[in-house]
């Protein structure tokens, strides 16, 4: 005999039993209300993507390619890579659309991707991940828009503004510094990392390898940032957003990334890591034809959002969609029961119904499991006169309705 299967999902991913799933749900409810509120229109893809989209020179992440895809070969000899990231896709299908599009083209998207990583808080091996993108400007407006929409969905998701931080970076300003320090092509990747790992490390740690690479440490100070961000941030600050500030360390793991970069961090030091980035690329669509298309935008995955809400209280309760649960005291009632539901659920209200195989108080503790807050009991004193007993499970609290007054109830 083989043994039994374990119950466990596969390593580094998720089940979502209902109360998880609503927390998705949750997620890209409000996500799919900011957005389009801004302007922005929903688009959707395949998980599977040709493994050469990740190869190709310019769209290339080294670590996340040799070391983070999950890429197989078809049966037709194709390679295929679960897709570990949306923006190749999406640059893939603007390009493939170029002429026909109107600019700018806001998008937005919840898909879920893959990663092959060490499992650990914050990163694991699937996560659903809004992406939100603005092609074809090259506007300093398109960069504050992405970053204002960034702060806009926290809001929108409960936070308030001393609960995060916004850090803007330049990938331009850094790539000048190297240019001008004149580091060479393994001392540049040296100081990328350095700059990306920054919030990992101590403050002694982090000067110490800046002075090894010969990086003066006041180049990387406040008072540096190109006067496109510095008017950015002073824009938000005149709108009353103060959590918006110029960090040179910015820099974000990407090779594609040109311009403004930016990562939100959480202030709370429990859960010290960032949240979720982007920033703008200029040259991506250049992978499929010839004229770059510029793009600018931001993912942000729910794995690490849920643990920023957690730590600050602001995961929504879980309430099931199902209003209320009509009990019976015996199996020949079902049928009934059905009608009543039927009727009500011609009235908006959601309801399911016990098929009566257990005790009424087993029925009863199962409308409670399931979290359903109103409960009918439809015995045959019920149906003779018309009148229900309609008990919030929350108080224990009984009203009494004729039948046609249940969903007017309900909806109050
Ligand atoms: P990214 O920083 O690699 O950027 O991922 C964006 C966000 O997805 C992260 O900040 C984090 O919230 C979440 N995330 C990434 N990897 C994992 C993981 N292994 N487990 C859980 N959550 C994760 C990008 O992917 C860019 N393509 C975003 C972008 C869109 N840039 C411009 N447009």
């Amino acid at each position: 005999m083989a043994d039994k299967l374990s119950t466990e999902p596969y390593k580094g991913v998720r089940d979502f039993y209902p109360e998880d799933h609503a927390f998705l749900t949750y997620f890209f409810a409000t996500s799919r209300r900011t957005l389009e509120r801004a302007g922005y229109v929903e688009y959707g893809a395949s998980i599977l993507e040709p493994a050469e989209l990740y190869k190709a020179k310019g769209a290339e992440n080294e670590e996340i390619v040799s070391e983070q895809t999950y890429t197989f070969t078809d049966r037709g000899g194709r390679e295929v890579t679960l897709r570990p990231e949306m923006t190749p896709t999406v640059a893939r299908m603007v390009a493939a659309r170029r002429r026909s599009m109107g600019y700018p083209l806001r998008l937005f998207s919840l898909p879920n991707v893959f990663r092959y990583e060490r499992p650990q808080r914050g990163r694991l091996r699937e996560h659903f991940q809004l992406n939100v993108d603005i092609f074809g400007s090259t506007s300093l407006y398109a960069d504050a828009e992405i970053v204002r929409i960034a702060h806009d969905l926290m809001k929108a998701l409960g936070a308030t503004d001393g609960d995060f931080v916004i850090k803007v970076g330049s990938r331009a300003y850094v790539n000048a510094l190297i240019e001008e320090l004149g580091l060479a092509a393994d001392a540049t990747k040296r100081f990328v990392t350095l700059l990306d790992r920054r919030a990992k490390m101590s403050h002694e740690e982090f000067e110490g390898a800046l002075a090894e690479l010969g990086v003066p440490l006041e180049r990387l100070s406040p008072d540096q940032a190109p006067s496109a961000i510095t008017r950015m941030i002073t824009g938000f600050a005149d709108a009353g957003i103060t959590n918006i500030v110029w960090d040179p360390g910015i820099v974000r793991g990407f090779a594609y990334y040109t311009g403004m970069v930016f990562e939100v961090f959480d202030t709370d030091s429990s859960n010290s890591r960032s949240l979720f980035g982007g920033g703008r690329y200029d040259d991506l669509t250049k992978l499929f034809d010839s004229e770059p298309l510029p793009g600018v935008g931001f993912g942000m995955g729910d794995v690490t959002l849920r643990d920023f809400l957690e730590t600050h209280g602001l995961l929504p309760n879980y309430r099931p969609p199902t209003h209320l649960y009509i009990a019976i005291p015996a199996p020949e009632l079902a049928g009934a029961a059905e009608t009543l539901a039927s009727a009500l659920r011609a009235q908006d209200i959601n309801v399911a119904i016990d098929f009566g195989e257990k005790k009424l108080a087993e029925q009863i503790k199962t409308a409670a499991k399931h979290r359903i807050p109103y409960l009918i009991v439809l015995g045959e004193d019920e149906l003779a006169s018309g009148h229900v007993k309609l008990r919030d499970l929350a108080t224990g609290e009984e009203r009494e309705l004729a039948r046609e007054e249940v969903a007017e109830a309900l909806k109050r």
